[in-house]
């Protein structure tokens, strides 16, 4: 898929009349069962995106009308929360999303480094794709706002698994295997999958279920405050049940 589409917010970048038929039965029938999970079916934009980006390995003008018309929004409005999220990318991706946090507590503790020695091993910055999209091997570069895991600084992802406690060392020889066509095991998590099954997930679906979900979840470190409590019986003081809640703004 070589489609590449810079959009913006304004009408005249997406095309009402760009060609969906890249979205076939299959998928409209997937796109069928996400509108039904809401009773709203705008509501069902976000796993929309991934389910178009589970196709295209991003968000193209198709996507955009695709979704438009499943879910009776405009494109403009599609393409407003397509450009507000960083999932939703605006190039195809690699075979893999290599995500680099380099916020401060892993930039501080080698996320910096990490990125610099990546780049340099596959010649790309951020959002830019060593290899040709879609091909194995293909690796997507970007470095990441915090990944809610400074517990174990500095992290990196792979198609959004995590690796835990990295070195520039450990990052490049995980990517040098990605380019192998192998797929590590993450850390925590499920086993690796791609960049498209892993939007699939996303959007949803867990085709195989025992694979996709199977892994441990929470690592030591996270979970030693919880446990210390436990073992000395700390508790949160509970809510009082006549304690006043602030009054909620009126609807208009
Ligand atoms: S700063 Fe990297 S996970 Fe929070």
């Amino acid at each position: 898929m070589t489609e590449q589409f810079e959009f913006t917010t304004t009408e005249e970048a997406v095309h009402e009349t760009a060609d969906t038929s890249v979205f076939g039965e299959d998928v409209r029938a997937d796109a069928r069962q996400i509108i039904a999970r809401y009773p709203e079916s705008r509501s069902a934009l976000l796993p929309m995106l991934h389910l178009v980006q589970s196709v295209q390995r991003h968000v193209s003008a198709a996507g955009i009308q695709f979704c438009a018309e499943q879910l009776a929004l405009s494109t403009a409005e599609v393409s407003a929360v397509a450009t507000f999220y960083t999932m939703y990318k605006r190039k195809p991706c690699g075979q893999h999303l290599v995500s680099i946090c380099t916020n401060t507590m892993c930039a501080a503790l080698g996320g910096d480094a990490i990125y610099r020695k990546l780049g340099e091993h596959l010649g790309v910055g951020h959002n830019e794709t060593a290899g040709t999209p879609g091909e194995e091997g293909s690796i997507t570069l970007e470095h990441a706002e915090c990944l809610a895991a400074c517990d174990l600084a500095p992290v990196l992802q792979v198609n959004y698994e995590y690796f835990d406690n990295q070195t520039p060392e450990q990052a490049l020889e995980l990517v040098k295997a990605l380019q192998r066509g192998e797929k590590p095991a993450p850390t925590r998590g499920p086993a690796l999958s791609d960049f498209r099954g892993a939007e699939r997930q996303l959007a949803g679906f867990f085709d195989d279920l025992e694979s996709t979900v199977a892994g441990p979840s929470a690592a030591v470190e996270t979970m030693r405050g919880a446990q210390l409590a436990n073992e000395r019986g700390w508790t949160a003081p509970s809510m009082p049940d006549d304690a006043e809640l602030p009054p909620l703004p009126e609807k208009k």
